[in-house]
């Protein structure tokens, strides 16, 4: 997967794209990350990437101008799937639309900022709006990083072990069961003792029950979405 994000605050990206497993699944060219700084393609003297809204109110709206450039310039270069909207009135990212988007190939990520993205960005270039949560964020940034991140670690082979992305929390509608590691005892806080049993059909039904109970608790809309 080729994610390239169009950013006026490219600098805030670097450092979460540049370490751990997100640097990594890179290295190992399972994915690849570009961050442009839109400013780079503004056609203003002073490479502004804002202006005043037409009739009045506060804040800037990004202008067309450097993000239609930068959407152009690297739709010239190879087919992308999606060109995604960051803005928190998009649809809400959840892991069932993690899971759909994780098969697409090339995507773009726009982060907004101020009061948005003029509107004939989203009418003209945009084909997919996401939201990471009802909050407003000060800018589309850090929802960049999320669905990034969130994508990514789904691809084949970034995570070490297969199977760990497929019993995270969601992924088959339960939260994930408590997890424990050494030592067995700490004071006197102890490892529940089936997990030390060794008998693997008695860990996973502990395991099992351990979600469902936890989802009733903390997530029963998720047991009355199944059916
Ligand atoms: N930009 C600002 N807030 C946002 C949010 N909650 N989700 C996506 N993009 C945003």
């Amino acid at each position: 997967m080729r994610i390239d994000i169009l950013s006026a605050l490219p600098r805030l990206l670097d450092s979460y794209f540049n370490e751990s497993i997100l640097r990594r699944a890179q290295q190992k060219g399972l994915a690849e990350v570009h961050v442009h700084d839109l400013r780079d393609f503004s056609e203003d003297k002073h490479r502004r990437v804002d202006d005043y809204p037409f009739g009045g109110g506060a804040g800037m709206v990004m202008s067309v101008q450097p993000i239609h450039k930068a959407i152009t310039a690297l739709k010239s270069e190879r087919h992308y799937d999606e060109v995604i909207y960051m803005s928190p009135d998009g649809e809400l990212l959840d892991q069932p639309l993690v899971n759909r988007m994780s098969s697409l190939r090339n995507i773009i990520i726009l982060c907004g900022h101020y009061k948005g993205v003029d509107e004939r960005v989203r009418e003209h270039l945009v084909t997919r709006e996401v939201s990471i949560g009802d909050y407003v964020l000060s800018g589309g940034e850090l929802p960049a990083a999320v669905l990034s991140d969130a994508l990514i670690r789904l691809l084949p082979g970034v995570l070490g072990d297969e199977t760990s992305a497929l019993s995270d929390s969601f992924q088959d509608g339960l939260v994930a069961p408590p997890a424990y590691t050494r030592p067995e005892q700490y004071g006197d806080w102890q490892v529940p003792g089936v997990l030390l049993s060794g008998h693997e059909a008695r860990i996973h039904e502990w395991r099992l029950q351990q979600s469902l109970e936890r989802t009733r608790q903390r997530r029963p809309g998720m047991l009355k979405d199944e059916k």
